[in-house]
């Protein structure tokens, strides 16, 4: 009697209403260091009531006695006046033209499975026939939380939804700053970290295709102040959609909510009578250790769950790309094939230009969508280059643009209905003045699609890597396939057909590793990425600009997944020079590959390639698979940058630090190692010298991880000119 007493004075403190013998649920769904509360009472509203640091059951009554919960709606619906005062997240038109929705807790499921366990809320419109299950999951042995909905029409007529966001999540209203990512071709992914003012704050894409490129879909918002690398609360999200989507951070008094979902901006969808829409996950995590604490959230549960083969070390290779662009020949592959398995690397990835028979792959201009290969080039066809590839003990893989056609193809001239295009009007044209875009809408061409891969990988089990590129955007927002009524569907039908043809590609081919490349980094995103093994970070190969792009992908995504090329100097893009050594201990951050014509280097360069190469190969582990703790940002602009990996016993280490701005009698600041064990010692060895007989002067020394976490390492003396940088291994002895 006390405790129903109790908790009936708890709920109306929680700002919830319920009917009188309604089942109650104050739910607090826990990862190992966060929670989320939940209040959702049958007969009465969902809300959330607090997602934060990990919090115990008894908790969420204490927050309601303090009246410190958020009490949020956990979906906010349109049209109706009943409290909820924040953005919505649902947006329907009935059939009768009522605008509004109006939603009611009617069950409430916990369960679990290998994967983690989830909440399930159900809830119904008072008056229409409409039904939302809400979803809220955790992810095994990893600090992130996905949510998303699931909307269906019981009724017997079509509902227009006007907006249908996968997640509403309030946030605490303080000193927030908003971390996010924003780019463009060859200068993806830079850092913005700006106040979050009163009002609105949008991050959104409507290019269509490459949805990653201006704003990124991952963003963290802190609750103390200033973006800080190690310390202070931050909540981390990601969109899981590779369409447009929307986020929209919505700040009043002392209410802060963020509503993500697909960007339903043109973009409406009409739900027919019996349909069931699943919006995408929204992923996201809160730490109380900074923007570190969110990246190693999001890297562990990026490499379990975000990610295909996140578990497994990946081939060091060479792309033939900035090495020969569109020039490809069987000699020349078979020289490169042998150059890189002379370097101690153990893949070849034939880019583009080796395709087109009737019009060949020369340039940008022709023959997408014709993927047999050129006999001009190749005679001996990928058995050829396969067969190459076995005699110098490497793999290979092969780069194609699938989704895409060039108006001079064969497959244009039988299928010009297969691009999208909008009626009565002229195709717009990309790359070239003659790349268009597949229609994916259409069942059809997502078998064409998927009928590209399966044909390679069928008649050549020896292909062992796939670099999958777009580059092109949504350019006309039209589909022949599509009716009328279905025309403003596009974008979303286009990204549920490539999605269909991920999962039949990969329910056929688990092992293939598959690269997402996107006019360079156009889809680094988690969107795409549990189809895909990495993606490549961009065309911007420049060992300088990359410590930027480099840096910022590093926020969400991790190592094992970042494709970072040795390529030559001048660079292709910005004619920068920089030495090999510093081109090497770049890439080495991330996955490491070399992108050039080896043949270009002196050999003193050759010399040392093998060496780093080696290097990297007895540390890759701890690289692709361990810890990120990001020391100096090259953001700060504080001459040099540092970052290092650990293994989770932090007995083996990798340093990394870099000369980013010269100035002469400049301050150096020392390196504080924040991610080692204080009660260890340490062994340094130097793992990239440029002269193997002159390592630096730390290659040798023991010194203990106090010493390393307080003092820190003075490196003024190895970065002491531009482009100087030092990889360091350090092992606890
Ligand atoms: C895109 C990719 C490059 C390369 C070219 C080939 O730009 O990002 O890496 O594959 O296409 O045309």
């Amino acid at each position: 009697m006390k405790l129903k007493f109790i908790i009936l004075i708890m709920s109306l403190l929680a700002g919830t209403n319920q009917l009188s013998g309604a089942k109650q649920h104050h739910i607090v769904l826990s990862t190992e260091n966060t929670s989320i509360g939940i209040t959702a009472n049958e007969g009465g509203r969902s809300y959330i009531q607090y997602y934060g640091t990990k919090i115990q059951q008894e908790d969420i009554y204490r927050l309601f006695a303090l009246k410190s919960n958020y009490t949020s709606p956990s979906y906010p619906t349109f049209g109706l006046n009943i409290g909820h005062g924040v953005m919505e997240a649902l947006s329907l038109q009935m059939p009768d033209g009522n605008m509004s929705t109006d939603l009611y807790v009617t069950a409430v499921d916990q369960n679990s499975d290998k994967n983690g366990n989830y909440l399930e809320i159900t809830m119904l419109d008072s008056v229409y026939p409409i039904e939302v299950k809400q979803y809220f999951k955790t992810c095994n042995n990893t600090d992130v939380i996905t949510t998303w909905t699931q909307i269906s029409n019981k009724g017997k007529k079509s509902i227009i939804m006007n907006k249908f966001a996968s997640a509403a999540i309030p946030l605490q209203r303080g000193d927030n700053y908003v971390c996010h990512y924003h780019g463009r071709w060859a200068s993806e992914n830079y850092i913005y970290e700006t106040p979050m003012p009163n009002g609105e704050l949008v991050l959104d894409e409507k290019e269509g295709l490459r949805t990653a490129w201006y704003n990124n879909p991952s963003f963290m918002i802190t609750q103390d102040g200033k973006p800080q690398e190690e310390y202070g609360n931050v909540f981390g999200g990601t969109l899981l959609w590779g369409g447009n989507y929307k986020i929209q951070m919505v700040a009043e008094n002392n209410k802060l909510t963020v509503v993500a979902g697909i960007n339903s901006d043109n973009s409406a969808y009409s739900l027919e009578p019996g349909e069931t829409f699943i919006t995408p996950e929204f992923a996201m995590t809160f730490s109380n250790q900074g923007k570190g604490g969110i990246s190693r959230a999001f890297h562990k549960w990026g490499r379990t769950y975000g990610l295909q083969h996140g578990n497994q070390e990946r081939d060091i290779l060479l792309n033939s790309w900035e090495g020969v662009y569109f020039n490809v020949n069987q000699e020349k592959m078979e020289q490169m094939m042998k150059d890189i398995s002379d370097l101690g690397g153990e893949l070849f990835v034939m880019d583009d230009g080796w395709f087109g028979e009737k019009y060949p792959r020369n340039n940008g201009t022709s023959s997408l969508g014709d993927w047999g290969i050129n006999k001009n080039k190749l005679p001996l066809g990928i058995k050829g280059l396969t067969d190459a590839a076995k005699k110098y003990g490497i793999k290979f893989g092969i780069w194609i643009e699938p989704e895409m056609a060039n108006t001079i193809s064969e497959l244009y001239d039988k299928h010009p209905d297969w691009v999208l295009q909008c009626k009565n009007r002229k195709i717009s044209t990309g790359r070239g003045g003659t790349q268009v875009v597949l229609d994916l809408c259409n069942p059809k061409v997502q078998d064409y699609v998927f009928s590209i891969t399966d044909n390679l990988l069928k008649n050549n089990p020896e292909i062992a890597y796939i670099k999958w590129d777009c580059n092109a955007a949504m350019m006309d927002y039209g589909s022949t396939y599509l009716s009328a009524d279905k025309q403003m569907e596009v974008d979303i039908r286009y990204h549920m057909g490539l999605r269909n043809v991920l999962k039949r590609i990969r329910e056929k081919y688990p092992d293939v590793i598959i690269q997402c490349c996107s006019s360079g980094g156009g889809r680094i995103s988690y969107g795409f990425l549990p189809w895909f093994d990495e993606f490549w970070t961009s065309d911007n190969t420049d060992a300088y600009q990359r410590l930027y792009m480099q840096w910022s992908a590093s926020q969400f995504y991790p190592a094992i997944a970042m494709a970072s090329h040795v390529s030559a100097s001048p660079n292709h893009q910005t004619r920068r020079e920089t030495p090999i050594k510093f081109r090497f201990d770049v890439a080495m951050t991330g996955r490491l590959g070399m992108e050039m014509q080896p043949q270009d280097m002196t050999e003193k360069e050759y010399e040392f390639s093998k060496r780093a190469i080696a290097s990297y190969k007895s540390v890759r582990k701890i690289i692709q698979l361990g810890d990120l703790y990001r020391l100096i940002s090259p953001y700060e602009h504080k001459n040099i940058s540092a970052l290092m990996f650990a293994d989770e016993q932090k007995s083996h280490l990798v340093i990394f630090a870099y000369n980013v701005d010269y100035m002469h009698s400049q301050q150096v600041p020392f390196v504080k190692l924040t991610g080692v064990d204080e009660n260890k010692n340490y062994r340094i060895k130097d793992l990239t010298p440029m002269d193997a007989a002159k390592p630096c002067f730390l290659n040798g020394k023991v010194i203990s991880g106090r010493l390393l976490k307080h003092t820190g390492l003075q490196l003024k003396d190895i970065l002491n000119k531009p482009f100087t940088s030092v990889a360091l291994e350090l092992t606890a002895e």
